[in-house]
């Protein structure tokens, strides 16, 4: 099994805490050890549940190389089956959409939406038992709208750990929220980037001067104080009252969004390599107050202008995580929430306690 040491930085409390290693965002042993232990037993956010609504509405997702299907069934029932064929091996489904039946294009084998196999041509006469196949299943639950899925049967539920953080949307009903677009984006640098960057406003003033430091201005953020490394959650004040708050929040190790008064966001991530990522950023209407099409117009062209923004500094970081003489920096009180991710991931990865293990 891989192992890792534990960096020292991820033992000291929030306030007095450092960034990781360099080698925690290139190192493929890290990245394997993640996937067993991270994204091998982690609920992960795959789809909204709008987008599943209807009986045969499907969603793709890979997790931790775990190619995954979640559909609806014709029953009403919302169910998450490995979207890999029983008979070869070929990944049955691509996307998202709408089927009546969940068929594989390389011979034909087809799947109810209840993962059973319905039809395979030409297996007849040789013993095989079409009623005894079916697709592996996983276990599934919706929160706020998310479709959660998770690799490890034995996990506890994943609402369990939003104590904390089910107070903080007492304002909000997500749960109505619907999809109105999404914004595919290549996200070439380690997930944790992302996380991090998602996970602190100290950066608003550096990277966006133009765009969200002028409205929400990292001075007036209000990163919540807790002890619960599960969630993290940054209050916006606006610089001016009208503008409206931005609630920014999320869950380790992939649940990331924002709410303001005119939308909710979040950024879809599926993680492929210690490097890369796909990246989609929902935009979540809420019913009560619907977007005219100049408006959502207007929401998206910010929305890219500020993402774009994001992904330049964090190309540029992935770049600097190859250096040989890179020591992490001291972490600002604006980043409580990047400290408390990185003590999260150490738990999870179980890592031995050996400080010097940090470098
Ligand atoms: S691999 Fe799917 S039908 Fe053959
Ligand atoms: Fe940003």
């Amino acid at each position: 099994m891989t192992t890792v040491d534990r960096p020292a930085e991820v033992t000291t409390p929030p306030d007095d805490a450092y960034g990781l290693p360099a080698r925690y965002y290139t190192d493929p042993a890290i990245f394997r050890l993640e996937r067993e232990r991270v994204f091998g037993r982690e609920w992960v956010p795959v789809a909204r549940v709008d987008e599943v609504e209807h009986a045969g509405d499907f969603v793709t997702y890979t997790l931790a190389g775990e190619p995954l299907v979640v559909v609806r069934g014709d029953d009403g029932l919302l169910r998450a089956f490995s979207n890999v064929c029983r008979h070869r091996g070929m990944v049955l489904m691509a996307g998202r959409g709408s089927c009546s039946a969940l068929q594989c294009r390389y011979h034909l084998w087809t799947y109810g939406t209840d993962g059973r196999l319905r039809q395979a041509p030409h297996m007849g006469g040789s013993g095989f038992d079409r009623r005894a196949v079916s697709l592996p299943s996983f276990p599934v639950q919706v929160w706020q709208g998310w479709v959660f899925t998770c690799l490890d049967p034995t996990a506890e539920p994943f609402t369990e750990r939003l104590a904390g953080l089910r107070g903080r949307f007492a304002p909000y009903d997500l749960s109505r929220y619907r999809v109105v677009a999404r914004l595919p984006c290549d996200a070439p640098w380690n997930w944790k980037l992302q996380v991090e960057n998602y996970a602190e406003s100290y950066h608003h003033a550096g990277t966006h001067p133009g765009t969200l430091e002028p409205i929400f201005p990292a001075r007036y953020s209000i990163p919540a104080e807790h002890h619960d490394d599960d969630w993290f959650f940054i209050d916006h004040r606006p610089s001016l009252p009208e503008l409206g708050g931005l609630l920014v929040g999320g869950a380790p190790p992939l649940l990331l969004f924002s709410i303001d008064q005119l939308a909710a966001v979040w950024f879809r991530l599926q993680v492929d390599a210690v490097d890369h990522n796909q990246l989609e950023i929902y935009v979540l209407e809420n019913p009560d107050a619907p977007l005219a099409p100049q408006a959502l117009d207007s929401l998206l062209a910010s929305i890219t202008a500020i993402n774009d923004e994001d992904c330049e500094v964090l190309r540029a970081t992935q770049a600097g995580m190859s250096s040989r003489v890179y020591q992490p920096g001291r972490l600002s009180h604006l980043e409580r929430g990047v400290a408390q991710f990185h003590r999260w991931l150490a738990a999870r990865l179980d890592i031995g306690a050996d400080p010097h293990g940090a470098g």
